[in-house]
Formats: structure tokens, sequence, C-alpha cells
């Protein structure tokens, strides 16, 4: 069966307005580009982005972060009201370093992934192990854990997953693209045998480390539907390698 295949850069607490406009002129021909594309950039640069649709309409625009309630007295939070009515197309929830460094529960994240899709805005739901929970061979225990709790009573029908683990995040060292096939597969088999989703229609992108020199391997496997990408996304000429890749 085939999915769409996704192309996604996770810009994270990167880039001011001149490097975005490097990153936009280093663009190779994206109007080629045919996959669902986008980058999620720092909230303030949000409406930057979108400004950028204008020159490169397939560019989708999303948010590294959203906030499970509605409007009201929730300083330095970001509404996804607000987030669609400015034109984002996607938002990330549960990455790790959201988890690990704000202290992110799967509660919190399963309310932000049903906000998010209450307003027809994509979220794109991140779970993974860490290197300590993979070696002692916790790794699919804690991978279920996070998707019962993460997914609970979410529509299968407008979601992405990103299955990144945290060892492989920032560190240069990838999953091999057996491992990460591997986990993707256990992830299909939790979706389909715990929450009766159709898995064979839900995309899982892979990420950790992915830069153009793995991302062909990575997403010749199976269960690989694209990638949520760090480092490799930064720049213009990487980001399009990686767009090309899952365009093929
Ligand atoms: P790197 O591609 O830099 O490893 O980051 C992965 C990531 O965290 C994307 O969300």
């Amino acid at each position: 069966m085939s999915r769409k295949k996704y192309m996604l850069g996770n810009w994270k607490m990167n880039h001011g307005l001149e490097e975005i406009d490097n990153f936009l002129s280093d663009l190779d021909s994206p109007s080629s580009f045919n996959c669902f594309w986008g980058i999620a950039p720092q909230a303030i640069h949000i409406l930057r982005m979108i400004k950028a649709k204008k020159r490169s309409p397939n560019l989708k625009v999303g948010s590294q972060n959203c906030s499970e309630n509605d409007f009201g007295a929730f300083t330095g939070e970001l509404a996804v009201q607000t987030l669609v009515e400015a034109g984002v197309d996607f938002t990330l929830a549960g990455h790790s370093e959201r988890r690990s460094l704000y202290s992110e529960s799967d509660e919190l994240i399963n309310a932000k992934v049903i906000k998010a899709q209450s307003e027809n805005l994509l979220p794109v739901f991140c779970l993974g192990e860490t290197l300590e929970e993979r070696d002692s061979g916790k790794m699919e225990n804690v991978l279920e854990g996070q998707l019962l709790s993460g997914l609970k009573n979410v529509d299968s029908k407008n979601i992405v997953i990103a299955y990144e683990p945290v060892w492989a995040i920032g560190t240069g060292k990838t999953a091999t693209p057996e491992q990460a096939d591997e986990a993707h597969a256990f992830i299909r088999k939790v979706i389909t045998e715990k929450l009766d989703w159709d898995a064979n229609k839900i995309s899982i992108l892979y990420g950790g480390s992915v830069k153009p020199a793995n991302v062909v391997e990575l997403l010749g496997k199976e269960n690989i539907d694209g990638a949520l990408v760090g480092g490799a996304s930064l720049t213009g000429a990487s980001f399009s390698a990686l767009c090309k890749a899952a365009s093929n």
C-alpha cells in the first residue's frame, strides 16, 4: 500500500531572519517536490514562513508546539485557533525535547493532539525510547505506553506519527534502516491491535540524524513514510536534497 511521503523540518530554537532568507533562496526547485514538505520554525517566524508560500505554494508550515487549552490566561502558550487562523498546517506534539526538558506528560500530549484535531490542525505525534530503555529491553513497552496514552480517543483520520529514538536525535547516530523499520512495524502492530486503527493508512515518519547521505536507504523501507529532520533541515540545499528523496 502506498502512503503519502513526508519531509518535515523541525528547526527547534534556531535561525534568525537572515538565515531564513538564505534558506528560502537556497531551496532547489521546490516546485518539483512531490511530497508533503514543510518547516516548523521558531514561533515568531511562523508568519515569515507563511509569507514564503507565495513563492512556494506547496510549502507547509508547522508549529513546534501548541496549547491544549482554548484562549485564556496561559502566558507564553500558543492557541491552536490562532495557529489555524494564521495559516499553520501542522503542529508537533510530544517531541522528546518537550517531554524531557519541559516535563510534558503523555496525558498533556494527548490533550494537545485532541485539541489540534478539533480545529483541523494536523498533529505530528512524536514518540521514542531512550538508549537506556532500548538497551534494557524496554523499547516495546515504552513505545506501547506512549502510543496508548498519547493517542487515547484520538481520531485516526487526521494524524501523522513520528518515531524519533531519543539516542539518535542530534547525536549523528542514526538508527539503521532495519532498526527504524522494525520500530515502525511495531508501532503499526500496536495501533492495529490495541487502538483498532487501519495502520496501512497511517504515515509514520522517522527522525534522528536523518541527512541526505542516509535518507534514501531509510525511505526505502516498507514502514517508513518520511522523516522529521532537525540539523539537516537548516539549509536550503540540504533540505531540498531530502525533499527530492521523498519525492521519488
Ligand atoms: P536531528 O535530525 O538533528 O537529529 O533532530 C531530529 C529531531 O529531533 C527532529 O524533530
